[in-house]
């Protein structure tokens, strides 16, 4: 099997493997036209896939809730996306997996009948978790803003405008993440999941319509749980938020980064909070024990 260097990335097309630049997907692909599909995104060190399987069963869970059958088991799903590991080069990468609702002859609102999903995997260059050491991390800026999103956030849909929208919102006032907030209270990141720390507990939204329920998320719950820090999942108003003592955010392919300046104002004392640094080792030091990295 040959491996494509990071530069010309193999992707996985309908049941072909190919290089990223010969793959092709008809104009009438209604995740094209209406943004009709759903999504994940999965990261890969040193050659495996992280918490593949709460991945896969996320996507199962978003195409169920679009009513689109997935085209794959379990198994099949982790046999697809370990092949496309192997045929790209390095140990990390992440991988895009987008699933729409085909592309039938006609632009249509309604579903299609007789039409195959459209499956696209691509692998992206992850950065190295070892290139930057945790005493070196400064943190990160945020805004906070209004949600402008729809009713169904915890659907890993691929119809991204708002977020987008927001991200660029908080690009333009020099920051790198955009905390959304409704009616009055905390939701989640443009791209992330947000964790406040308030009187010496961690503090989280619960899971709803309005979130997505993050993979990390989850994790940092566990790893919270595993090591006996207090953490609650609780509607933050958003008050609490702009008087934290520490603010995180978390994905997958950033892990959980603190924030030291929402709105202009430093939070705590604008620097990485010390519970940020304890999540930050055990995250790591998980990462280390399953995939061979991790600071350290
Ligand atoms: C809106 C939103 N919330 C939360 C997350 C974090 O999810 P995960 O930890 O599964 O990457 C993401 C990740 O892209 C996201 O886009």
């Amino acid at each position: 099997m040959a491996v494509q260097p990071a530069n010309n990335p193999v992707a996985y097309l309908n049941g072909q493997y190919l290089p990223l630049e010969e793959a092709r997907i008809s104009p009438m692909d209604r995740g094209f036209l209406f943004g009709d599909g759903v999504y994940e995104v999965i990261p890969c060190y040193n050659g495996k896939l992280f918490r593949l399987e709460q991945h896969i069963q996320r996507l199962i869970r978003s195409l169920d809730a679009i009513q689109l059958p997935s085209p794959h088991s379990l198994s099949e799903w982790c046999d697809l996306l370990d092949g496309l590991v192997l045929r790209n080069d390095s140990g990390h990468q992440s991988l895009y997996v987008q699933v729409t609702r085909g592309a039938p002859p006609l632009r249509d609102h309604r579903f299609p009948t007789d039409c195959p999903a459209t499956v696209f995997v691509l692998s992206q260059t992850l950065e190295d978790p070892d290139a930057r050491s945790l005493d070196a991390e400064a943190g990160i800026r945020c805004i906070s803003t209004t949600d402008i999103r729809w009713d169904r956030c915890d659907i890993k849909a691929v119809s991204l405008l708002a977020n987008v929208l927001l991200r660029h919102e908080a690009r333009l006032a020099g920051c790198d993440e955009a905390i959304l907030v409704r009616d009055g209270f905390v939701m989640e990141g443009s791209t992330s999941n947000v964790f406040i720390v308030r009187q010496g507990a961690i503090l989280t939204p619960p899971l709803g319509p309005a979130i997505l329920g993050g993979i990390t998320r989850d994790l940092i719950i566990e790893l919270a749980n595993r090591h006996g820090l207090p953490l609650q999942e609780v509607a933050i108003p958003v008050a609490q938020l702009e008087q934290a003592d520490e603010v995180w955010i978390s994905s997958s392919t950033r892990g959980a980064r603190p924030v030291v300046m929402l709105d202009g104002k430093p939070v705590g004392d604008g620097r990485p909070g010390a519970l940020w640094r304890r999540m930050a080792e055990y995250y790591a030091a998980l990462r280390r024990e399953l995939m061979g990295v991790g600071h350290f």
